[in-house]
């Protein structure tokens, strides 16, 4: 099994750039805000204890967390390659995550760190826009669908996150600074960390991070 991690705070274009690399290698993208997303949408048992947190920009517990990420790894296999947007966020999430590659015979290629500004953070966040029927992502102005409120891709309704809100991303920002960030520094000394400059086009980082992965 091999994994690499997409790491960033809120904005920095973990989503986007995932949607690139797609498109173009072969990696399972496994989100665990999406997938907590849809745990919230369809009201499972970790959905209604997600909700809360989420709402108010706060991190889901790290025991529903290290659940949700191991269903959807079991069976996959000494082939399956793995790409991780917004996992982990804990120094715990990260152990989870090295014993798992660690009994697979598994290995963490690298961690993509997306640096950005924090003014452009938040003009980012506040911007998003979402498709409701294919998930792809937009932004009023710096990546505008061609008709306002229509997905160029399937013609689907766009809507706003609701945790996109100025004051819930503010949290956002500082639990990232609080929970995450300790991060950079224990994947800077195992040596798998690559950092990008996220305020870049987000043609240059996909083909940055392609560069890498060949
Ligand atoms: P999650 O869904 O992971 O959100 P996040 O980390 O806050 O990150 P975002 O999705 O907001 O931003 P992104 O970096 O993907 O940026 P994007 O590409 O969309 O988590 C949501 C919540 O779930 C958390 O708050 C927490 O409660 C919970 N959670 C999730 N994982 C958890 C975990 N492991 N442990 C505990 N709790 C967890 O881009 C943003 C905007 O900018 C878009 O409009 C995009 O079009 C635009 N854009 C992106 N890149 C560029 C570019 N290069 N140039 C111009 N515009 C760009």
């Amino acid at each position: 099994m091999e994994a690499i991690v997409l790491l960033g705070a809120p904005g920095a274009g973990k989503g986007t750039t995932a949607e690139g690399i797609v498109a173009a290698a072969r990696y399972a993208h496994l989100a665990t805000g999406d997938m907590l997303r849809e745990a919230v949408k369809n009201g499972t048992e970790f959905g209604k204890v997600a909700d809360g947190f989420m709402k108010r920009g706060e991190l889901v517990p790290d025991e529903i967390i290290v659940k949700i990420v191991d269903a959807r790894l079991v069976g996959g296999g000494k082939d399956a390659r793995y790409m991780f947007d917004g996992f982990p966020r804990t120094l715990e999430q990260s152990r989870l995550l090295e014993a798992c590659l660690k009994q697979q015979g598994g290995s963490l290629k690298h961690v993509f760190f997306l640096e950005a500004p924090r003014d452009l953070l938040i003009s980012r966040l506040t911007g998003r826009r979402i498709c409701r029927s294919c998930g792809r992502n937009f932004h009023v102005v710096n990546i505008p669908p061609k008709k306002a409120g229509v997905c160029d891709l399937c013609g689907g309704e766009l809507y706003q996150r609701s945790d996109d809100q100025e004051s819930t991303i503010l949290n956002r920002l500082e639990v990232f600074r609080k929970q995450t960030e300790s991060l950079v520094a224990h994947y800077e000394r195992a040596g798998v960390l690559v950092k990008i400059d996220a305020a870049q086009h987000r043609d240059v980082i996909i083909a940055k991070v392609l560069e890498l992965l060949k």
